[in-house]
């Protein structure tokens, strides 16, 4: 006789929010997006997302360490859009009231829709009982946003594609970031479009690869712990465009390579930028002469696993 399974009330999931490490951009394709080669890896800042058993599909913020006095609970939400692909895809007709707890920074390049999104997907997929394979999660993650696979998957991975078509890659130890924040968020298309501005202008002088390469120098400074080699090898396409959308940022790239940062880099599409310190001791000197300087920032560390669930019942 096959045992009974109590349906369960509640789920919570988290996620991680991310750095790109390296970010090659390609030449931008038909279909609206550029394709890439990123090395992405997954930092100890957690998305929480508490799904609890419900009629109807629903959303709303906790009181977590980030305003989000900004964000929308509505249908365009990214957790909510998650959920609702879960259900889509399953045929379920359950619902669930989510409520998220964010810790990484809003429109900040960082990832932290992508991981309210994979979050959700992870404890509804455990609520309802639907039992997804870790490949299904990851396709139905890439309809949603290019960032949610990873995501899903955590620790260090080559994306290539949209930067969803992931490679996990093996990492030796653990790297030190002082992340430093940014008031106001970036628009990630922004960003992408004011780099093919740029190419454009200086379309004479610049040959830009339809498929970008995957930075081995990288590669073989994550494999080998190597952070001096990481710190050299640290690339974002989009860093150009981002600074010159938002000079305010070079000023204090260059602060956080004099005090101490061995490199630093602004994150994804911007605005924030991550700084990769030798050891932890001198992340948190860093980071101690950041806010004395008057900028926010927080501690981070990575690689870290990807979505998983920490509670249910
Ligand atoms: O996939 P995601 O929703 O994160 O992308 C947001 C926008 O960023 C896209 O609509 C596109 O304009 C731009 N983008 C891009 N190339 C990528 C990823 C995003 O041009 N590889």
């Amino acid at each position: 006789m096959a045992a009974e399974t109590t349906p369960l009330r509640e789920v919570v999931a988290v996620a991680p929010g991310k750095v790109n490490v390296t970010l090659a951009v390609g030449a931008l394709a038909d279909d609206g997006y550029h394709p890439l080669a990123t090395t992405f890896m997954a930092l100890d800042l957690y998305e929480h997302v508490r799904a609890v058993a419900a009629d109807e599909i629903s959303l709303q913020y906790a009181s977590g360490s980030i305003p989000t006095d900004e964000l929308s609970c509505g249908e365009d939400n990214l957790a909510i859009r998650a959920a609702r692909a879960l259900a889509e895809f399953t045929g379920t007709e359950q619902g669930v009231a989510l409520t998220i707890t964010k810790h990484v920074p809003i429109a900040g390049g960082m990832g932290g829709g992508s991981a309210d999104a994979a979050a959700t997907l992870i404890a509804c997929d455990r609520l309802w009982g639907t039992n997804l394979t870790n490949e299904d999660l990851l396709a139905l993650g890439a309809t949603l946003g290019s960032d949610v696979p990873f995501a899903i998957l955590g620790g260090v991975a080559i994306g290539t594609g949209r930067g969803d078509s992931l490679a996990p890659t093996m990492v030796s130890g653990t790297f030190e970031w002082v992340l430093r924040l940014s008031d106001e968020g970036m628009s990630t298309p922004a960003t992408y479009r004011a780099l093919d501005e740029h190419r454009a202008r200086h379309r004479a002088h610049l040959s830009v690869a339809a498929e970008p390469e995957v930075a081995e120098d990288a590669v073989l400074a994550l494999r080998g712990g190597d952070v001096h080699a990481l710190a050299q090898a640290l690339d974002n396409d989009l860093q150009a465009p981002a600074l010159g959308l938002r000079p305010d940022l070079a000023e204090a790239l260059e602060f956080g390579e004099t005090q101490g940062a061995l490199a630093g880099i602004v994150s994804g599409s911007g605005p924030t930028l991550a700084f990769l310190a030798e050891n932890a001791a001198a992340a948190d000197a860093l980071a101690t002469r950041f806010a004395d300087a008057g900028h926010r920032v927080v501690r981070a560390s990575g690689p870290v696993l990807g979505a998983r669930v920490i509670e249910q019942r």
